[in-house]
């Protein structure tokens, strides 16, 4: 496959999964040929950067965090929102590097998760039979015929609503707000009251103890600048390929494609087929990718992944992310496991304990329970551990907001709850005492090999 050429355009003929039906294409055009006129989002250099930062989850010696919202919403850009969510994912890292000593990549579904792929190109609300909602990239979640229609100036929308998010994740990233002298500050009000909140407040006094003994020898903490400042990289599903297509550019030092739209970009487990258009894509640009693979993905597909997206065997280059839900990831994952270890490819094998775990509620809400989102991540553990391979990270919805969209945690939400606070446009998130909750569980299992079985 490989030997075949490539073009930010060749996946124009292969069979394009979940794309919208546009209803104007010359308008689909005019739009990206406008955003083929704008300015990266993310440069290629900092795109190797992560490569290299995955490369050394690869070789077991970091973990990697991906974490955000489902889907990011045209009707929630405010400045709050983007802050809670880093906040989260900067005390889930602090958490896991502090109990494992491992560095941790942080990489946000942020800055560019809008488009979704859907099991049916319909949906039934009350009477009416509406277009199904593809993600404010494409069209509105309002129940009605005219919010559905796709329009595409929405790409033009989520390219600066991407623009204006990373600005304001690169002032707070570098700016002094992730400055690791502010941990204690990361604590979001609503979670300090509670046990997860005070447990990383006790933390959060240790990293305080650490700093004063390393200054007290003598080290100069204002010179680290790892200590100031952070790198959050963003990543999105690569589902709307036009979008993505528009934003891959050549990198002036290399000669290199790269999709500038995110410095990470996966392929959903709906979208995974080896001759179709998005594995296509997506095997031509050099960001670092990913691959859901679900509790149907066989070993010999796995492989296949690795070859198509990963002839050269770059470590870094392919995380492979298990979604196979609590009940049957302990059986589905260990030939996946074990068939890649044996081929000698080396990739990053996270866990997504989200997207095999979710239900539909009695009160009709989409959810999931939060002892199944822990229970895969223990069987993860444990799959990983019997095979000799490295847990190397997780993948989780969520979202600093104090929402009710997840069952159980610690604040134990029921179904009578869901209704309270139920804001997720897609997939239920986890609250941040939630993920909070989820990092130390995790911490355990990586502190103690033990632990999982
Ligand atoms: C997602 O990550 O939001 C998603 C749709 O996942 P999957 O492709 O694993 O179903
Ligand atoms: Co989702």
């Amino acid at each position: 496959m490989s030997s075949r050429s490539w073009s930010p355009s060749s996946w124009r003929d292969r069979t394009a999964l979940q794309q919208p039906n546009w209803p104007d294409l010359g308008h689909l055009d005019a739009v990206v040929k406008r955003l083929n006129g704008l300015p990266p989002l993310v440069f290629a250099g900092e795109a190797r950067s992560l490569t290299s930062a995955l490369g050394e989850v690869a070789g077991g010696r970091a973990f990697l965090l991906q974490a955000g919202d489902c889907a990011e919403s045209f009707h929630d850009q405010s400045a709050d929102a983007i802050r809670d969510k880093l906040k989260v994912i900067l005390q889930m890292a602090a958490v896991l590097t502090y109990s494992s000593g491992m560095p941790v990549v942080k990489v946000g579904r942020i800055a560019g998760q809008f488009a979704k792929p859907r099991s049916a190109d319909t949906e039934q609300v009350g009477d009416l039979v509406l277009p199904s909602f593809r993600g404010h990239i494409v069209n509105d979640d309002a129940p009605d015929e005219t919010s559905r229609r796709p329009d595409p100036d929405r790409l033009i929308a989520a390219y600066h609503q991407s623009s204006q998010t990373l600005n304001l994740l690169r002032a707070f990233t570098k700016g002094g707000f992730a400055d690791i002298g502010r941990v204690h500050q990361w604590n979001l009000e609503f979670v300090a009251s509670s046990a997860e909140g005070r447990r990383y407040h006790e933390i959060a006094e240790g990293i305080g103890r650490a700093l004063q003994f390393m200054q007290a020898c003598g080290i100069d903490l204002e010179r680290s600048t790892e200590l100031h400042t952070v790198d959050l990289w963003t990543s999105h599903e690569a589902l709307l390929l036009s979008y993505e297509e528009a934003l891959t550019r050549r990198d002036s030092l290399t000669g290199d494609w790269y999709d500038c739209s995110a410095h990470m970009l996966w392929l959903g487990e709906r979208t995974r087929q080896l001759d179709n258009a998005h594995v296509e894509f997506l095997r031509g640009v050099q960001n670092p990718l990913g691959c859901k693979l679900g509790p149907t993905a066989t070993p010999q597909e796995a492989l296949d992944i690795c070859e198509a997206l990963n002839p050269q065997r770059i470590a870094g280059r392919l995380t492979l992310i298990a979604r196979m839900g609590a009940g049957k990831v302990r059986a589905h994952l260990p030939p996946l496991l074990a068939a890649v270890r044996d081929s000698g490819h080396p990739v990053v094998w996270i866990s997504d304990p989200c997207h095999g775990n979710t239900f539909t509620a009695p009160s009709g809400h989409k959810t999931r329970r939060f002892d199944d989102v822990l229970a895969e991540v223990q069987g993860f553990f444990a799959a990983c551990r019997a095979e000799g391979v490295h847990p190397g990270g997780l993948h989780v919805e969520l979202t600093g907001d104090d929402v009710t969209e997840c069952l159980g945690g610690s604040d134990d939400v029921t179904d009578n709850h869901l209704a309270n606070r139920y804001e997720t446009v897609c997939d239920p998130r986890l609250n941040a005492r939630q993920s909070l909750d989820l990092a130390f569980r995790a911490s355990e299992l990586l502190r103690s090999p033990s632990a999982s079985h």
